[in-house]
C-alpha cells in the first residue's frame, strides 16, 4: 500500500472502550481513532477551534532531523544528523538524533516551529486543556517560552527518568589528555513539558462544560506523579512499530491516561510517528487523533496501532484494544534496569 498525502489521507478504527464498572451494567462504549497522512500545522488550522480535549506529544527536535535529505542518510546509516549509537549488547542499535549539531539558524527554525505548533494547539484545544511535549533538557527551553508566550500556562514538567545514550563523553579527540572529564552529564532523565489552555473560571466550572482542567488521577488515593520511571523502548514494540523515535507504551499509557480528567474527549497526536501515543489512547480507552506527514511513517503507525495496543506490559497480548489499559494508568511499571537496550 503507498500512502501520498492527499490520496489516502486518513484511516478510522473504532474500539471498545473498557471500564470495569460500565461493563457490569452496559455494553461498553465505543473510542475511535483517526489517522491522518498529513502536515500537523494544516491539519490543525482546518480543525475547528475547541474541538481537541487534549495534545500527548513528541515532535520532531532539531527539524533537520525528519527533513527528506536526513531521512534519506539515516535510513542508509550514513552521514547526516542521525547517529548510530555503540552497540554494547550485541543488539543493532536504532539511529538518534544528535541535537547538539543544531546552529543559531536551526535553533531560530525550531523557536519559529513551536511558535506555529503553540498558536494552533491554542485554537484548538477546548479551554483546560493540556499538552504534555516531550523534549530533552538541551532543547526544552524553545519549547516552553513560545508556548508561554502564545498563552498557556506552564503546570510543570513530567519528568521521566530514563538512562539514555546522550552525553558523558570525553572531549573528543582529546579524551586520553582530559580522562576525568565529561563535556555534558550523561542524560538520566526527559523532561516533558506540561501546558494547560487557560480554563474558564474555576477548574470545577471548567471540569462542567468542557470535561478538563486537571490530570485524571491514577486512583482514588493516588494523584498523577511528575516523575515517572521509564524503560528504553522495549524490543518488541520496536519490531511491531519500526520508527527511530518510538515512545514505550508503559510510559505513554501513564500520560495519555491522566491527560483527560474525567476519561472523556479527544487526544491528539499531530506528530505520531509510529503511533506510540495512539495505541496508548485505544489501550486506555480514549479517543484520538493522530497527524503523520511521512508516509513510510503513517504507514507503520496504521499498521502497528492495533498491536502495540494490545500488548500488555509485560510483553503478552491481549484479545482486545484494552489490553494494559486501564491497568496502565493505575499502575507504575517498575524501574527496571536502566542500562538495557531499546
Ligand atoms: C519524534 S517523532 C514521533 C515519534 C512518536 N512519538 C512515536 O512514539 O513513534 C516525530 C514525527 O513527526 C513527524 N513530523 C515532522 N514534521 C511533521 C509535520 N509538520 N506534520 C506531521 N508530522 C510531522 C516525523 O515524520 C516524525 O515521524
Amino acid at each position: 500500500m503507498n500512502f501520498e498525502i492527499g490520496t489516502l489521507d486518513r484511516i478510522t478504527d473504532t474500539v471498545l472502550r473498557y471500564s470495569p464498572k460500565a461493563a457490569k451494567k452496559a455494553a461498553p462504549v465505543e473510542a475511535r481513532y483517526d489517522l491522518n497522512l498529513a502536515d500537523a500545522f494544516a491539519w490543525m488550522e482546518a480543525r475547528a477551534e475547541n474541538s481537541i480535549h487534549a495534545i500527548v506529544t513528541d515532535p520532531p527536535y532539531g527539524l533537520k532531523e525528519f527533513t527528506d535529505v536526513e531521512q534519506t542518510k539515516m535510513r542508509k546509516g550514513k552521514g547526516g544528523v542521525w547517529r548510530i549509537p555503540p552497540s554494547f549488547d550485541g543488539a543493532k542499535r536504532m539511529s538518534v538524533p544528535r541535537f547538539t549539531v543544531l546552529d543559531d539558524a536551526d535553533i531560530a527554525a525550531l523557536r519559529f516551529f513551536f511558535e506555529k505548533f503553540a498558536k494552533q494547539a491554542l485554537r484548538v484545544l477546548v479551554p483546560g486543556g493540556h499538552v504534555m511535549i516531550a523534549t530533552n533538557p538541551l532543547l526544552s527551553q524553545h519549547v516552553y517560552i513560545p508556548m508561554m508566550e502564545a498563552g498557556f500556562e506552564k503546570r510543570g514538567e513530567i519528568i521521566r527518568l530514563v538512562q539514555t545514550l546522550r552525553g558523558g563523553d570525553r572531549p573528543k579527540n582529546a579524551h586520553v589528555e582530559f580522562k576525568d572529564v565529561s563535556v555534558m552529564p550523561r542524560s538520566a532523565w526527559e523532561p516533558w513539558g506540561l501546558f494547560r489552555k487557560p480554563c474558564e473560571g474555576r477548574v470545577q466550572d471548567n471540569l462542567r462544560k468542557w470535561g478538563t482542567g486537571g490530570l485524571r488521577r491514577v486512583s482514588g488515593h493516588e494523584p498523577f506523579v511528575d516523575v515517572i520511571r521509564s524503560s528504553p523502548t522495549r524490543v518488541e514494540e520496536r519490531r511491531i512499530a519500526p520508527h527511530p523515535s518510538l515512545k514505550p507504551q508503559a510510559l505513554m499509557r501513564q500520560l495519555v491516561a491522566a491527560s483527560l480528567p474525567l476519561g472523556k474527549g479527544v487526544v491528539l497526536d499531530p506528530f505520531m510517528g509510529g503511533g506510540s501515543t495512539i495505541a496508548a489512547a485505544r489501550a486506555v480507552g480514549y479517543e484520538s487523533i493522530g497527524i503523520e506527514q511521512d508516509p513510510g511513517y503513517f504507514k507503520v503507525a496504521a499498521a502497528a496501532i492495533p498491536t502495540l495496543a494490545r500488548l500488555g506490559l509485560n510483553g503478552a497480548t491481549s484479545g482486545n484494544g484494552s489490553a494494559g489499559g486501564n491497568g496502565a494508568a493505575s499502575k507504575r511499571p517498575k524501574a527496571n534496569s536502566h542500562r538495557k537496550s531499546g
